[in-house]
């Protein structure tokens, strides 16, 4: 039965990776899927030394990891494994492996199910974009690792909202800020309030995880130093809607 699902899953990854491939004009083939059964198993460490970033691997900590913290770890959802979510938590890849459900393909179904019972994350949270999912894919089409890289530069000089800040904050921040019940109240899918929680210190203070404030994001690593180095760089221009 194992056999049968996890090649199911696999055939569901390559197929939805090849339509992908297909959409955007590619003529690659798709590499075969090395889903290791022993992943997340032994002695390995569960993180790797970071490596400069190479634009042909996905990282589970820059990329895949802040998608599920943001979309998954929600408060009452699987930020622990205490609330009724069959004691699955994503906050890390520890949690996420120790859960099975990356080896065994129902994280895979989940966040492509139609069913709007079963899909993940349920509404009225928004469902992964096509990116994500298809990111998720690559990533454990490369054997889902617990990979991580650094990229060569921090560039703090050229900080835009368009440019540097609105991207970071979909990527970390948007799962739980935005929708029609966003988390502390605050909906950061638009500049506004974003630029008030930077005006009024809130942003500053809870990013650099400062003692009175929540720390954000709540669960998973911290921003990088770069990211906190380029929202106080925002921050300190006036948080301009540039
Ligand atoms: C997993 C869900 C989640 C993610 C991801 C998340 N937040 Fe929050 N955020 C919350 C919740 C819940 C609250 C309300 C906390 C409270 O009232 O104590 C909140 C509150 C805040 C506040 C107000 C904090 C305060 O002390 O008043 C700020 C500012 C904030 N978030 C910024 C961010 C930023 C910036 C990011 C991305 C880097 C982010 N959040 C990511 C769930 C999240």
């Amino acid at each position: 039965m194992r056999t049968m699902k996890n090649r199911s899953f696999l055939t569901a990854v390559t197929s939805s990776l090849a339509l992908l491939l297909l959409v955007q004009g590619c003529k690659h083939e798709p590499p075969e899927a090395p889903l290791d059964p022993g992943i997340g198993g032994g002695d390995d460490p569960w993180v790797e030394e970071p490596t400069p970033c190479d634009p042909n691997t996905i990282y589970f900590q820059q990329q895949v990891l802040p998608i599920l913290i943001s979309n998954c770890a929600v408060p009452g959802c699987h930020n622990t494994a205490a609330n009724d979510n069959d004691e699955i938590q994503i906050t890390s890849y520890e949690t996420l492996m120790g859960s099975g459900i990356v080896q065994d393909g129902d994280l895979w179904e989940a966040v492509n199910d139609n069913d709007p019972d079963k899909i993940m994350p349920r509404p009225p949270q928004s469902p992964l974009t096509a990116e994500q999912i298809a990111l998720i894919a690559q990533w454990i089409q490369q054997g889902a690792q617990n990979n991580s890289c650094e990229s060569a530069v921090c560039d703090t000089l050229n900080v835009t909202y368009a440019g540097t800040i609105r991207p970071m904050v979909q990527q970390r921040c948007q799962g739980c800020h935005s929708g029609a019940t966003p988390q502390g109240g605050l909906d950061f899918s638009t500049w506004g309030n974003l630029n008030l929680v930077a005006t009024d210190g809130r942003l500053a203070g809870a990013i650099q995880h400062q003692a009175t404030f929540t720390a954000m994001p709540p669960s998973g690593p911290m921003l990088s130093d770069c990211r906190i180095a380029q929202f106080l760089e925002w921050i300190d221009q006036g948080a301009p809607n540039n």
